[in-house]
């Protein structure tokens, strides 16, 4: 039986882990505001889970129903809004899917889901006129969604630049403040429970990478192939390299990246990378688990965006608000434009240009820093820095080189000269953010 009670809003809650759990809680002690802002109760009729058996952390209202069967909730024609927590994407995929075939809206926090497979069900709830929503799957509490699809949507957005990944962020911030390896800092991390076991998806840039999939959308309007952005992580950054840029003032950030490359509508230039933050930049202040986000906006100008990028309360924050405007009835707009999404033109990487550091493990011999600059010359690239500094705890001595911006393909050519050249023991380099 459909609800036709206009006072109420019925939904099904699927998974009830991190964010499930936050949302439960927040249900509940924020009945009243949730009641004053929408005008009706939303009530919780049925919740998915995995393993029936596990023990709760959160205590479900008598009338609550607990099932490990999908369509006890895509196919209950009471429930009129479905909330997918339960990540992955096969499984979320079928459900989204068939919820929408079953006339559903949807609430969901799966960036992996959206920026990889995203698109048919964008369409297929464009076609059926149902809401999907997805505030929390980019930097969980910050409400960037809704910024970009709503308040900035009279502009042309020029450039973001994020830090979106908290656990990155985490152990980026305690390799600079107690100058630690990554190996110890990753362990410090998982120990205080920033970290999963598993932490590859954090650290080696996808999870930064489908949030900046999703970011592309929503301010260029159109579709980037999650399978053509560049994406590097912060695995084989020493601690070296992060003391270093702070001594020239600058920290290594986690960053991901999307500017209009200015010869089409549709050319992005975007990528995942660690970039050097001048300590000056509000984004090289973000520190630990926290998210941030700078847009540069035609009319809006520069907007920074900063706090919680993930845990139960900040999450289920942004799912609510989602589950408000649906209790609201607020026509579908899910991609924030009118039109379908064109594929976005890709802008070549190698003539992406940038400042950028450079760090070398070289002999310090005679001739070693007149050829270094020969190699950089013969590609065009000039040096704006040049340091040489004993490290403490450090044996070998570094020499550092900061260049005037060049390409990266420029930088590339010019690395593969000095590697033939002088054998480094060692050449990492990375880019500067102004
Ligand atoms: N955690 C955060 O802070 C955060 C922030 C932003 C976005 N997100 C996104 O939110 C989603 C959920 O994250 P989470 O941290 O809450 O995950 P989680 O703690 O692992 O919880 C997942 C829940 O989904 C259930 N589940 C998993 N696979 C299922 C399946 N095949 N069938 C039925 N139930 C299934 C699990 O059931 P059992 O409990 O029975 O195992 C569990 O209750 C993900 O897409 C994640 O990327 C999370």
């Amino acid at each position: 039986m459909a609800n036709d009670n206009a006072d109420s809003l019925i939904i099904g809650l699927a998974g009830l882990g991190t964010v499930g759990g936050g949302l439960v809680t927040l249900l509940q002690s924020n009945r009243d505001i949730i009641e004053r802002r929408c005008g009706k109760k939303i009530v919780l009729k049925r919740v998915l889970v995995h393993n029936l058996q596990k023990k709760r952390h959160v205590t479900l209202a008598s009338g609550t129903e607990v099932t490990d069967d999908l369509t006890r909730l895509t196919d209950d024609p009471e429930i009129d809004a479905i909330v997918e927590v339960i990540g992955g994407q096969t499984t979320a995929q079928t459900l989204i899917d068939r919820a929408l075939d079953h006339g559903k809206h949807i609430v969901t926090a799966n960036k992996a889901l959206l920026a990889e497979r995203g698109l048919p069900l964008f369409a297929k709830a464009k076609e059926k006129n149902r809401i999907l929503r997805y505030e929390a799957s980019v930097a969980g509490a910050i409400p960037i969604v809704q910024a970009l699809k709503d308040s900035l949507a009279s502009n042309h957005i020029h450039s973001l630049l994020g830090i979106l990944n908290g656990t990155s962020n985490y152990v980026l911030s305690q390799m600079t403040a107690d100058n630690l390896d990554f190996a110890t800092a990753l362990q410090q991390a998982q120990d205080k429970g920033y970290a999963e076991a598993d932490p590859s998806l954090d650290i080696d840039g996808f999870d930064s990478a489908h949030k900046l999939i999703l970011l592309i959308r929503l301010a260029f309007g159109v579709h980037y192939d999650f399978s053509k952005l560049p994406i590097q992580g912060i695995r084989n950054l020493s601690a070296m390299d992060i003391r270093l840029a702070n001594q020239l003032g600058y920290h290594i950030k986690l960053i991901g990246s999307a500017k209009a490359a200015g010869k089409s509508d549709h050319e992005i230039e975007a990528g995942v990378f660690p970039a050097l933050v001048s300590h000056s930049f509000l984004l090289a202040r973000v520190e630990g688990a926290f998210n941030a986000i700078h847009i540069k906006a035609d009319a809006a100008g520069s907007l920074f965006f900063h706090g919680r990028g993930a845990g139960d309360l900040p999450t289920a924050s942004a799912v609510l608000a989602d589950l408000l405007a649906v209790a609201r009835e607020e026509y579908p707009n899910n991609t924030g434009f009118a039109l379908d999404l064109p594929k976005a033109e890709i802008f070549p990487e190698a003539e992406s240009s940038s400042c950028y550091y450079m760090r070398l493990m070289v002999d310090d011999a005679p001739g070693v820093l007149r050829d270094i600059a020969g190699c950089m010359a013969a590609e065009g690239i000039s040096m704006s820095h040049v340091m040489q500094r004993t490290q403490d705890g450090f044996s070998e001595v570094p020499l550092v080189l900061m260049t005037h911006e060049t390409t990266e393909c420029a930088m590339q050519k010019a690395k593969q000269a000095i590697s033939a050249k002088l054998h480094p023991r060692e050449m990492v380099s990375f880019k500067v953010l102004a």
